[in-house]
């Protein structure tokens, strides 16, 4: 067994949308007479838009017809892409574009698999649409992580069987999709609290290929 595909998230692994997503959420959860906290907001880190809505409504036990959570999805949505629409490559985290070309080099394949539906409108506005070689995103499979599918459907795209792809995920949604498909996977970023990977790295500075080989 050999590395022969990295499939990477999207949302805090090649960029920080999370910000963005808060202050959407935050004028969501206004609406609901709630205030959204930060703490909370990492708990939506990989979860679906509808999924992340039901969290909120949750905390905040607002009861609301399936009409206006249509609403509230949609207009959420559009303030989302306000903030995205401004992005640019130099959103980029440092180190990621050497790291996926070194990838390549040594005869890798890469994927992104995203649960967000605005994924390929992320990865055109960063300038990275030419740098992988399969995009799966939340719209395209029935079930979001921490289900497997969006993993599954990234190693079909790319031909390569499970026990040889490598995740790199940010969220525990995303760690535990990985392991569900059968996959090995790293953390990515400064949760000490994320369970399942076989290696945490800090950001694209610390990763290693060599490393990442050691894992299979
Ligand atoms: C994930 C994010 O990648 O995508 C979540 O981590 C987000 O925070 C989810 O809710 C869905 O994103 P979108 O862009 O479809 O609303
Ligand atoms: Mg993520």
């Amino acid at each position: 067994m050999s590395l022969k595909a990295c499939i990477y998230d999207l949302d805090g692994v090649i960029t920080d949308t999370a910000k963005y997503h808060f202050e959407s959420w935050k004028w969501v959860a206004e609406q609901l007479d709630y205030d959204l906290t930060e703490k909370q907001n990492l708990k939506l880190k990989g979860v679906g838009r509808k999924e992340s809505l039901d969290k909120i409504l949750g905390w905040s036990k607002a009861r609301i017809s399936e009409a206006e959570k249509q609403n509230l999805l949609y207009k959420k949505n559009q303030m989302y892409l306000e903030q995205i629409d401004a992005m640019s490559p130099s959103e980029v985290f440092d180190g990621f574009k050497a790291f996926n070309a070194k990838a390549k080099q040594a005869g890798i394949t890469v994927a992104i698999g995203s649960s967000s539906r605005n994924a390929i409108r992320i990865i055109d506005k960063l300038d990275l649409v030419l740098d992988f070689h399969a995009i799966v995103d939340g719209g395209m499979t029935p079930n979001s992580k921490p289900e497997p599918d969006i993993f599954l459907m990234a190693a079909e795209k790319l031909q390569i069987a499970p026990a040889e792809c490598l995740v790199i995920e940010d969220s525990q949604a995303g760690l535990t999709a990985a392991k569900k498909a059968g996959m090995k996977s790293v953390a990515f970023g400064n949760d000490k609290g994320l369970k399942g990977a076989q290696l945490q790295i800090k950001n694209w500075l610390e990763a290693d290929l060599e490393k990442f080989n050691s894992i299979f």
